[in-house]
Formats: structure tokens, sequence, C-alpha cells
């Protein structure tokens, strides 16, 4: 059966919608099939329409939600890419305690715990569940007639923070819940589970982070708790967050009598649980048994976990054997043994990244963590390094989290001797020699230096990187011999290399510089979603890169947006639109843009379609200038609003496009002045798809 069969297509172009009532009923619809395919896409992993297609979905009920704004809903899918920024969070009170967990690091602990609820329950043998303690951030979602009305973090147990802005923005958190299976909905139901940050987007976050001059998060868990605690719920939309949900605290009517039922019901209600990693256990050993198989698995798990909890199976179990303080007497927390270790700092080295941040990098006394050998740990920034009073030659506690670079925690002072020594971060780049710049907070300090060698070096490698322009041929080992010979000081020079200029090098034979220079010309191909990758620019990693040729439908067109029709863009948040409109607003990034352009890149665009019934106009703003032999004005105008694009009569700051025909007079000039982008009329042929 169709996807679409299943969730009741219902086949009305939104264009056509001319009433409220059929306007209820078309909105009505796409909702409940855009629900259906996230939940396909973001819980279960296994969508069954294309992105495209998806995007069209979405795109028809915002059209519709804007033209009957009556018909907005708080649980709406559009409402899931982030509201408006507060003041600050308010507080939520638990409906419950949102209770700790007892922590214990050996098995004879574990078999004391089953005894006691063998003896208290008076059983040969007590039933468990057991699934991974995750290293996230324990939260409450509060569902009334369906739909999510309050989210909150765990806070002290009794009151915790508002976060429904922020936790509404989470793709795998479901705005209303969903009858697939034949369980009844509850009229009320709180859950608990806990948000996690994946650690390769973690990485991916902080490199980006690293490379626009922010401070670093030290782990997954603090990424994701930074995330959700945002008051600005567009920042935490961009970034990525996920859900364990893994027990209920109340659910209104329905009688549960199981843990292992209650996981297949918030199953069944589209909340995402860790299916695979859950086992029902019909004794302790199991759960042991099981105890160590997440622990084999645990450096390749996607996800950061600390242990794992067992929880007794029988809710009346559960009930008889109650709380003690604060803590359950029918779960436990079997941690695993931490991965932090002592050693000591033998000094201080500053690194040099691509966008010119300055990162000191302790160098250890080499030590085994979690059975791997450490001898670099990150010091993140100079705030950090004076917030926790580091010094060369301290004894200090170095972590390792899963694949996240290892970093120092914090000294061990009672072991000072006094002859530790305060780190300073230079006050010129180590490798150019140029005044660095500290911010104010002293998180961040960068080299401003464009050209520095240290920041050419890498904005080239990453530019021929594999996901990037794939240029075959030019590793770092490569990129350094060609800087040191002076054949390349910028990435266009690339572009320029000479057979004879390669024969010349050490190592350099036919066969190197012919790959090297097949690598440089077939990288002219490569489209425009690696490029805007490739180009390095803060935050815009492989994701957003492909999120932006998607929505636009060429370089110039990315380019010349403004910070408002970039936000327009789903998963675009005000740093990214900030980021984006800065760097192409830089002179000798454009300088290095157009050089590129002039050497022969095409930046195909397959992404980006345009299609009748998608708005790929939308946010911008055009201004007719002379004469089009196409069209008339009228009919110009009309393409571009049909498109979802906005024409105004006059040029101003917020013109996106100015489309000049022969005989354009001021307009052109003014156009020109504010260096808006002018199209002439093949140009505007093209982004409207008649071209
Ligand atoms: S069940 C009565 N299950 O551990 C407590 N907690 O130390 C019910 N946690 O604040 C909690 N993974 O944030 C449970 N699979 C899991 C968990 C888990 C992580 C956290 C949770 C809680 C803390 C307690």
């Amino acid at each position: 059966m169709s996807a679409d069969r299943q969730s009741g297509a219902f086949n009305l172009d939104p264009q056509t919608v001319s009433n409220r009532e059929q306007a209820e009923k078309a909105v009505q619809d796409l909702r409940r099939r855009i629900r259906y395919h996230n939940h396909r896409y973001y819980v279960l992993d296994a969508p069954v329409i294309s992105d495209e297609e998806y995007d069209r979905l979405f795109q028809d009920l915002q059209y519709l939600e804007e033209r009957f704004p009556e018909l907005a809903s708080p649980t709406s899918p559009t409402q899931q890419v982030g509201g408006k920024p507060r003041e600050e969070l308010g507080l939520v009170r638990h409906p419950s305690p949102m209770l700790s967990l007892k922590a214990v690091y050996s098995q004879d602990e574990v078999r004391d715990f089953d005894a006691t609820c063998r003896r208290e329950l008076g059983r040969d043998q007590v039933e468990y569940v057991a699934e991974p303690k995750y290293d996230g951030l324990a939260v409450e979602l509060i569902y009334e007639e369906s739909g999510l009305v309050s989210a909150s973090t765990r806070g002290d147990g009794t009151t915790g923070e508002d976060i429904l802005a922020n936790v509404k923005t989470i793709r795998e958190v479901p705005l209303e819940l969903m009858a697939l299976e034949e369980v009844p909905l509850p009229s009320r139901l709180v859950v608990r589970g806990e948000i996690y940050m994946r650690k390769d987007e973690f990485n991916d976050l902080n490199q980006r982070r690293g490379e626009s001059g922010l401070s670093l998060f030290a782990n997954p868990r603090n990424a994701a708790a930074g995330s959700v605690r945002q008051l600005d719920p567009r920042i935490t939309a961009a970034r990525p967050l996920h859900i364990f949900v893994y027990e209920i605290a109340e659910v209104r009517v329905l009688t549960l009598t199981e843990q292992w039922q209650a996981l297949q019901n918030l199953r069944a209600w589209g909340l995402k649980i860790n299916s695979s990693r859950q086992r029902f256990c019909s004794g302790i050993e199991e759960a042991l048994r099981f105890y160590d198989r997440l622990a084999g698995e645990r450096e390749d798990l996607p996800y950061e976990i600390d242990g794992m909890v067992v929880k007794v199976n029988s809710l009346q179990g559960q009930q008889k054997l109650g709380v003690r303080q604060r803590d359950p007497r029918w779960a436990l927390a079997c941690k695993f043994p931490a991965r932090q270790e002592t050693t000591r700092i033998q000094k201080v080295e500053v690194q040099v990244g691509r966008l010119g941040t300055l990162t000191p990098v302790a160098v250890l006394d080499p030590v085994k963590i979690g059975g791997v050998e450490v001898q670099r740990a990150s010091l993140h920034n100079l705030n950090q390094v004076e917030t926790k009073d580091i010094r060369i030659g301290d004894t200090v506690i170095v972590e390792r989290a899963g694949d996240v670079i290892p970093y120092v925690l914090k000294p061990v002072l009672e072991k000072r001797t006094g002859s530790e020594k305060k780190f300073n971060m230079p006050e010129r780049c180590p490798v150019c020699g140029e005044q660095v710049v500290v911010s104010q907070d002293h998180t961040s300090t960068r080299c401003p230096n464009l050209d520095c060698p240290a920041q050419v070096r890498e904005r080239i490698v990453h530019y021929a990187s594999k996901p990037a322009m794939d240029i075959e041929g030019l590793a770092g080992r490569t990129t350094d011999q060609l800087m040191r010979a002076g054949l390349i000081r910028r990435i266009p020079d690339l572009y320029s290399l000479r057979r004879e200029e390669l024969l010349r090098l050490e190592r350099f034979a036919d066969k190197a510089a012919n790959n090297l220079l097949q690598g440089i010309e077939s990288s002219k191909k490569k489209s425009l979603e690696r490029f805007l990758y490739a180009l390095g620019i803060p935050h815009i990693g492989r994701h957003l890169a492909r999120v932006l040729a998607t929505s636009f439908p060429d370089l110039k067109a990315v380019m010349a947006a403004s910070r408002e029709s970039l936000q327009a863009v789903r998963e675009i948040g005000p740093e990214v639109a900030g980021s984006l409109t800065l760097f192409f607003s830089n002179e000798q990034n454009r300088r290095v843009i157009e050089e590129l352009l002039q050497a022969g890149l095409r930046l195909d665009n397959p992404l980006y379609r345009v299609k009748g019934r998608t708005r790929p106009l939308e946010g911008r703003t055009f201004v007719f200038t002379g004469q089009l032999s196409r069209w008339t004005r009228a009919e110009a105008r009309q393409r571009v609003e049909d498109l979802g694009g906005r024409t105004a009569g006059s040029v101003s700051n917020s013109t996106d496009y100015l489309v000049a025909g022969p005989g354009a007079g001021s307009k052109l000039k003014q156009g020109r002045d504010l260096g808006i982008t002018v199209l002439n009329e093949d140009e505007f042929a093209e982004l409207i798809g008649s071209g």
C-alpha cells in the first residue's frame, strides 16, 4: 500500500483552495500526512517519500496556514521550526517528582539489588527491563488530548525549566500523539526520557563553533543541555537533537501493569523508544549479560551512554518497593567504569584552525583511557584554562568520551607542588606572527590574518577534501609542499597550476602531476552543494550546504540572499543566516569566489528544481526595470508571485533581485549602488525555470 494511501491522501491543490471550509479540510489532511511522514522519517528512520515530496507537503501547509491564519494550531508540524525568543525560561512543577537513580559499579551490587527485590516481592525470580543509561538531559513531556502541552527539564526534581518552545523543534518529539496500533490514546499522558546529541553531530557542531570563534561544548551532554535551554527556539531548531522516551509517569485512563508494556504503548503513540537496545529480562543474570553487551558496544553506539538501567518490570512490584529518599528502590543504574584518568600536563601547544581560531592543546604524559592511549587533550580555550585554573605541570583529570576528542576536565589541586606554571595565550600567532585578537570573555583567540599560512593550508585541505570538491591527489602533505614551493597561496591558485611547475617538485613524477591536474579539472564540474560546503563558511556543514542548494537556484541567489530570506528557509536560524551574510559581504571572500568562477567552476545545482507548486522564490523580492521581450511586466510579476516571491515598484534595501531589460534607467543605478543582484532577462528566465 502506498504511503499516501495509508496516510489518507487528500488531493487538492492548495493554490486552488478558495474558502475556509476547503482550507480547513486541506490543512487537517496535510497535517495528518506530514505527521505520518515525520514519524516514518524521524522516529522509525524509514521514510516512504522523497525529501522533495515531503517539502512540497510542508510548503503547501505553510502556504495555507499563511492564507488562513485562523487555522493556526500550536501543534501543527509547521510549529516545529522554532518560535519567538523569550526573556527567560519559566518554571514548571512536575506532577510527580523526577527521581534520581542509585548508581553501582559492580556485579555484586547488582545482585544485592536483585536479592532485595526478590525478598520484598516474595518471589524466586523477578522480571526486569534493562536499557542503556543515556548520558543526556532528562526531560518530562506532558500530552493533553493528544497535544504536547508541556516540556520541562528535571531541575531539582520537583520543579524544572519550561523548555516547551525548544522541545517543539525536535523532530523526534511528536507534537501530537498518534494512534498507530490498537492502543487507545490517553486523554493525559506524562512521560519522561532523555534528550541527547549524537557523537558525530556533536563533533561537527564543535568544529563549526571553533571555526566561528565560539566557545566549545565539553561533551555531547553539555551541548544537548545548552541547546535545549536556549532562550531563542530558532537556535535550538538548528541544533541536532534527539530523544529516547523511557518512562510513563502518569496515564489517563489506561491500566498499565508492566514497564515492558508501557514501552510498547509509547511506541504505539508515536513516541521514540530505543527498541533495539531494550531487553526484557526474566531474571537478573540476563540483565547482567545485557550489561556486558552494552559495555562492548559502547564505543560504537552513535550516542553516549554511561551504563545500564534496570527496572522492575511489574508496576505493582515497583509500587510495593517504593522510593527511598530520592531514589526508587525498583530501579538501579549499573554504571560503566569512568573513562577518566589522571595524568600530567608536560606542556601546552597552540593550534591554528581554518578560520584562525587558536586552540590550546595539552601535551600529556601518555595514559590509557578506556583502552586508548591518549597523549594530547584539548583545553578548549583561554577562558576554560583560566576558570578551571589549569597550569603547565599540573596533574589533571582527562576525560575521553566516545569519538569525542579527549579534554582536560580539571586539575587535581592537592597534587600541586608550586612549580606549575600559568599558561598564557601567545600574543602573536605561532604560525604567521600576526597579533592575535582575544575576545572580551577570553573564550576565543583568533589570528585575524586571512593569509596566515595555517589558515590557508586548512582552507585548501578542506576545499579539496572528499565531501567538498573531492580533488584527488591534494592531501595535507601535497598542500604543504605546494605552499612551501610558493605555487599556491590561495584557493584560486589551484586552478592556474601548470604541469612544468609540478614536475619540478620533489616526488612529483608524471603520474602524480597528472592525477592532481585531473582532480583539479574535474572539481570544476562539482555541484553547488559541494562548493557551498567547500568554502568553509562558519556553521555551514554538509547538511546545511545541501539545505541551501535545495532552497536557492544558484550561487548568485545564495550570495544575494538577505538575512530574512535565509531565515525563511527551514533549518536556517539567525546564527547561520548571520554567518552567511557576513561571509558573502566580505570583499576578500567575494574576490576568491569571483576568481573561482572565472577559472571555470560550473556549480550545477540539480537539487533545485522549479516546480509549479513549490514556492522557490518564497521570501524574495523582485523589482523590474526596462523592457522585457518575453513577457509584459504584469506577466513577469505574476510569474514571480506564482512561485512565492514578492514584487515591488521601487528599489530598496529589501530588494533581492533587480530584473533589468534594455532601457533601464535610474533604478538600475540605484540597484547597483545598493549591491543588489541584477539579472538580465535570460538570467531571470533561468531563475524562474523558463530558461
Ligand atoms: S529511568 C526513577 N532510564 O538517569 C528514575 N533514567 O540518575 C527513572 N537516565 O535523571 C529514570 N537513561 O536522566 C531511566 N534509560 C534510562 C535512563 C535514565 C538515563 C537518567 C535520567 C535520570 C537519571 C537518574
